[in-house]
């Protein structure tokens, strides 16, 4: 068997068996295999595809890549949350404390910011101090203390997708259905969790579009799950304009502490609960869906999450000044404000453009090796729905360390649409699969 005769049955459009997938992901994550045949391999399964045993086959051996968590130890429910990525979605940082009071233990591992999409690990970093890359021992005492902790993907755990991923970045080869099972569900199945919940975004800032396409995805996810007795739900969820109404690092952060303390859009509020609801629920620590909304609600308002999360930030070495104050923080530099140039209705606010200008100001990467600002980024002061005055801010492009170009500031301004009509909000769950 060689790499060559295997690139080549799948771009024939073959079914693989289980020793071709293994003699590719075993000899990629040993090095074995160079990058340009694997680039070639995931064109091929790009447009080639997948059958459901194949996908289920990719997800096992990119799991057995590495190591397992072992949380057997911990005799607490264990559940964890995925979004398929988005713009201005900081929900894991509110979502993790939260469940964690619900008595669900939540071992979240999270990436980095990738083109427009932002990063949970980019986030936490813009509070000072704060430090996500823990070794396994003192991630496992952070769960015991807290039910939870905040930390980057480790060497350990599945070190094909880690590969695979980067370079799937880099032939155009994200948006393969069978890909993304293979790489969300390794990592998911490392952890050795009870439930799973994913947050699957469909509109112009997710990776697809369509809602039908999101659905197949969500579709195929959970049924993939399921193979592997992992109780799955799939929620779909709004992807056309941002979440919530802050995007970039720090920005997000800000957003979500403000949530802890009480404060939050109905968007970001309205799916953070949900996906907290379903976690509490499907990890029988409600005996309904109904009561476990009003669980997550109730930790939420009473202050316990918040309390949560400040422990967390203490133990990973953050500065709490920060929690208790998010106002404290310092100052962007550079600031320009978007105006309407007419009265109306907003009919768009296009999320993947607004998430590529927060990248371009310095809130995210266009190269793995880029640095990031913390205090780039976007706050929204209009939403799909909302009346706006001529000249009326729309939104506001913050940065710190290079002044606001005026080539962004007019993409940002094109973002926008203005109608005379009136336009309904967007609504946020658009499906829930199970
Ligand atoms: N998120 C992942 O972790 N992997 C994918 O393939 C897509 C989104």
């Amino acid at each position: 068997m060689t790499a060559l005769e295997i690139i080549t049955k799948k771009r024939n459009g073959m079914i693989l068996t289980e020793e071709d997938i293994r003699f590719l992901i075993g000899g990629y994550t040993k090095g074995l295999i160079p990058d340009y045949q694997i680039s070639a391999f995931l064109m091929a399964v790009y447009f080639q595809g997948m059958n459901a045993r194949e996908t289920a086959t990719l997800t096992k051996l990119m799991r057995d890549s590495g190591e397992l968590m072992d949380l057997s130890r911990f005799a607490a429910a264990k559940a964890d949350k995925h979004s398929t990525g988005g713009v201005g979605d900081k929900v894991s940082l509110i979502l993790a404390p939260l469940v964690a009071t619900c008595g669900v233990m939540n071992p979240m591992i999270s990436g980095r910011s990738l083109g427009h999409t932002g990063g949970t690990l980019d986030k936490l970093e813009s509070i000072p101090g704060f430090n996500t890359q823990i070794p396994m021992n003192a991630f496992y005492e952070l769960l015991e203390k807290y039910n939870f902790g905040l930390i980057g993907q480790t060497p350990e755990i599945c070190p094909a997708d880690k590969k695979m991923y980067a370079l799937r970045d880099a032939t155009a080869t994200v948006s393969s259905i069978p890909l993304i099972c293979g790489s969300i569900l390794s990592k998911k199945l490392a952890e050795n969790l009870d439930v799973l919940v994913l947050d699957v975004k469909a509109g112009n800032g997710a990776i697809f579009e369509t809602k039908e396409k999101a659905r197949e995805l969500a579709q195929a996810l959970v049924s993939t799950a399921g193979e592997f007795q992992l109780k799955t739900v799939a929620l779909l969820t709004q992807m056309d304009q941002p979440l919530g109404n802050a995007i970039g690092n720090w920005f997000e952060a800000e957003e979500a502490i403000q949530m802890l303390h009480g404060e939050a859009p109905d968007d970001l509020y309205e799916v953070t609960i949900e996906l907290a609801a379903y976690m509490v629920w499907l990890t029988d620590q409600s005996d309904t869906l109904e009561n476990a909304r009003t669980l997550a609600e109730s930790k939420l308002q009473s202050g316990e999450a918040l309390t949560r999360f400040r422990e967390i930030v203490l133990a990973q070495g953050g500065d709490v000044t920060f929690i208790d104050q998010p106002d404290k923080y310092a100052q962007p530099r550079f600031k320009t404000a978007i105006k309407a140039s007419s009265e109306g209705y907003i009919a768009r606010a296009h999320a993947r453009e607004l998430g590529e200008v927060s990248m371009l100001l310095g809130a995210g990467r266009q190269k793995k090796e880029d640095n990031v600002d913390a205090l780039a980024g976007i706050k929204m002061a209009k939403k799909v729905g909302s009346h706006v005055a001529k000249d009326e801010t729309l939104c506001t492009l913050f940065a710190d360390l290079k002044p606001v170009s005026e080539h962004l500031v007019q993409r940002a301004q094109n973002a926008f649409t203005i109608v005379s009509e009136k336009v309904n909000k967007l609504p946020i769950i658009l499906d829930v699969i199970q």
